[in-house]
Parts: C-alpha cells; structure tokens; sequence
C-alpha cells in the first residue's frame, strides 16, 4: 500500500548548474518555444530589421515591400557570414563578404558573377525562415516549424489582454530597462512565478501595487496567470482611475512559458517581462514600459524607475543569492510550499513551471529533432496539474 504523499521537492541543482543541461535546452525546449523577438513598431517600415539571439542563433526580423515582418536566421546562403546586426533599415540585404543581394522577402537577387556558374538556379536561394506570430504588436518566433500556434499554448490570453488593456494596438515601448542577472534562467522566472517571497522581500510591490492577501497564480495552458486587486488606492503609488474601464482595479500578469510575461498594473498600465540567457549561469532581464504610440508620460517613467528601484532591485539579490546557494555542498532540493488552496503563500506556480522544465530537459534529451514533442506538449497543456510531481 502506498504511504501518505511526500511534499514535491525542487528541482536538482544540476538543472541550475550544469552547462551541458544549458546546452541541451537551446537545441530542445528554447528551439520549440515561442520567445520574443521585438515589438513592432521597432521594424514599423519597410526595409527596418532588428536582431536577436534565439536559443543561441542568431536572427533577425524584417518588414517586407508588402508590409508584412518575416524572420530569417541571420546567415548568408553562400559562405555563412552574418546579414545584418543590431537594428536598422536597408532596401535590400547585401551581405557584407561578397555581395550577395537577397529581397527584402529573402529570396536571393544576384551576386557578383554568379551567372557565371553553370546551372546554378539564383531564384532557388532564399534566407532560411523562421516561424513568426503577431501577439497585439509584440512578435514571438519559434525555431520549430511544427509549433502549434500562440494561441493553443496559451489559451484566452490574447482576448483577457484585450480586456484588460483595451487600447494594446496603439502602444508602443516607451522605455526598455535591462539588468543582468548572474544566474540560471530558470531562477529568474522561478521567482517571478512565485509571490511567496512578495511581502518579505518587495514592500514597495506589495504595499503600493498590489493586494497580497487576493493574489494567486493559476495555470492556463502553457500560462501561468497572476491575478489580483489594486492596493487601497490611497496606499497606490501612483494615480488610478477606476472609471477608465472594469479591470482598472485590478492586477494580472500573463507569463508566457518560457521567456516572456505580459503584466498589467491597476490603471490599465501594461508592462513587460522577457528574459535572454548569456549562458548556464546568466539572464539579461529585459522590462518593457509602454504608452500610446510612445509618448512621454512622466508617470510611466517613473513607474519603471520606482520598479528598477525596488522590485527589479531586489529580486536580482534573490535569484544571484539562490544561484550561490546551489552550488553548497550544504543543500539538497527543498519542499515546495504546496497548499491545495493556492494563494500568495502557497508554490503550486513552481510545482507546474518545474515541470514544463524537466519535461523541456527530458524531450531534449530524447528527441533533438522534436518531431514528436508537439504530441507531448499538446497532451501537457491539456492538464499540467495532472503531470507527475518532481520527486527526486
Ligand atoms: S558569405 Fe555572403 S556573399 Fe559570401
Ligand atoms: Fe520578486
């Protein structure tokens, strides 16, 4: 007969430490993910492009003569060298080491002497593609061309964002605060999908932002869906107005497995997370701050000062702390604070998301072409409350 259930325990620490379970989640989970790329308004004309790093390759997003963003990897077809870096605007792409011309749509236009090589057909050469999806102005690609589109992954959160910030269209990034963070990737989102360390560690977040006592996080697919109600306005610490739409009181945040979150404070005041690993034991931490078409709002930029300042602050000595404390011959993987009724002091959040990171480990392992991970993750969102939990 089975003993009564044991708590969950973390995860290893080898998934934390160890470069060779890095590398194994670039070729696997972060290839058949969809991660960032840009927002759209940074590639708003014809001919801007505007590169990134995706699972360790290099690409580059670009609007076409008719009007429509692509993604290629960032590699010419005849030699290998990079197209383009950073951002900018072209009329065409010619790459640096011999010329060659693509379209602005990839497809090759000529280089120098190539009609001098017998049978070679130009018009079969074009920049290798990337799977690309439009989420209300924010860009997401994936490296797998199977992937099952955003909206299967996470279900209902284009229309919740919609709701909760009706004019999404319009905005453009007003400011981007980066910070590097000297640790696992999955620690720095590991703390983001937990507000067990909320009222100890952020009294600015907790005291002036948001309502501790009615926050929880739920799954939604591959989703993980913060919820709760504005602090007693006159402990805000800026100005709502309530009147500007039913959710303006409330606070929710959308975190999109694996790299990316959609926040949105009370008032209505949309704002972004998404992380780009350096390494096994490094994450640029990028926070997205956004008013209509991009114009100046002291509020907002003070906002995201007040969030560099304090929560972004204090969060970068947690996770960097944690990454030390792995490394201890002292420690061995904890219990999670599972409480059936989920809440702010409960890690029900973590017990899902280290799921969906041993299973990213685990299909990697197994299957670097990811021909048959679609099934898998499919069958996953379905139910991942229902995925065995992570006894070591
Ligand atoms: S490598 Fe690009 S033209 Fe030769
Ligand atoms: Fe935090």
């Amino acid at each position: 007969m089975n003993g009564p259930a044991q708590p969950i325990r973390t995860l290893e620490k080898r998934f934390y430490l160890a470069p060779e379970i890095y590398r194994r989640e670039q070729q696997g989970v972060l290839a058949r993910t969809w991660q960032f790329a840009c927002h759209a308004s940074q590639v708003r004309n014809i001919g801007d492009y505007f590169s990134f790093f995706v699972a360790g390759e290099n690409l580059f997003c670009l609007r076409g003569k008719d009007g429509k963003v692509r993604a290629f990897y960032n590699v010419c077809q005849h030699r290998a060298h990079e197209l383009v870096s950073g951002m900018g605007s072209v009329r065409s792409i010619v790459c640096p080491y011999h010329a060659w011309t693509y379209e602005l749509d990839g497809r090759l236009r000529g280089g120098p002497n190539l009609r001098s090589v017998p049978n070679l057909e130009i018009s079969d050469i074009r920049l290798a593609e990337v799977r690309i999806e439009d989420f209300h102005g924010f860009l997401f690609v994936n490296l797998d061309r199977n992937a099952a589109p955003m909206n299967d992954w996470f279900p209902g959160v284009r229309d919740e964002l919609l709701e909760f910030v009706p004019h999404v269209a319009d905005l453009e990034p007003l400011e981007w605060i980066k910070v590097f963070e000297k640790c696992n990737w999955k620690l720095s989102v590991e703390n983001y999908s937990e507000c067990y360390h909320c009222t100890i560690n952020h009294k600015t977040f907790a005291t002036g932002v948001v309502e501790p006592k009615s926050y929880d996080i739920q799954p939604q697919g591959y989703c993980l869906r913060h919820t709760t109600r504005c602090q007693n306005l006159d402990r805000m610490s800026y100005t709502v107005d309530l009147e500007a739409n039913s959710r303006a009181g409330e606070y929710s945040s959308w975190y999109l497995w694996p790299m990316f979150s959609f926040q949105v404070y009370p008032g209505n005041v949309l704002n972004t997370y998404h992380w780009r690993p350096t390494d096994h034991c490094g994450v640029d931490v990028v926070r997205g701050w956004y008013t209509v078409r991009g114009r100046d709002s002291t509020t907002i930029r003070r906002l995201a000062v007040q969030d560099r300042e304090t929560t972004l602050e204090e969060d970068i000595h947690l996770v960097e702390s944690v990454q030390r404390g792995l490394a201890s011959r002292g420690y061995r993987p904890g219990p999670l604070v599972v409480d059936p009724s989920g809440g702010l002091n409960s890690e029900h959040s973590i017990r899902v998301l280290q799921q969906w990171m041993r299973e990213g480990i685990e299909d990697s392992a197994e299957n670097s072409e990811g021909v048959d991970s679609v099934a898998r993750q499919h069958s996953a969102m379905e139910d991942p409350q229902s995925v065995p939990g992570t006894h070591n």
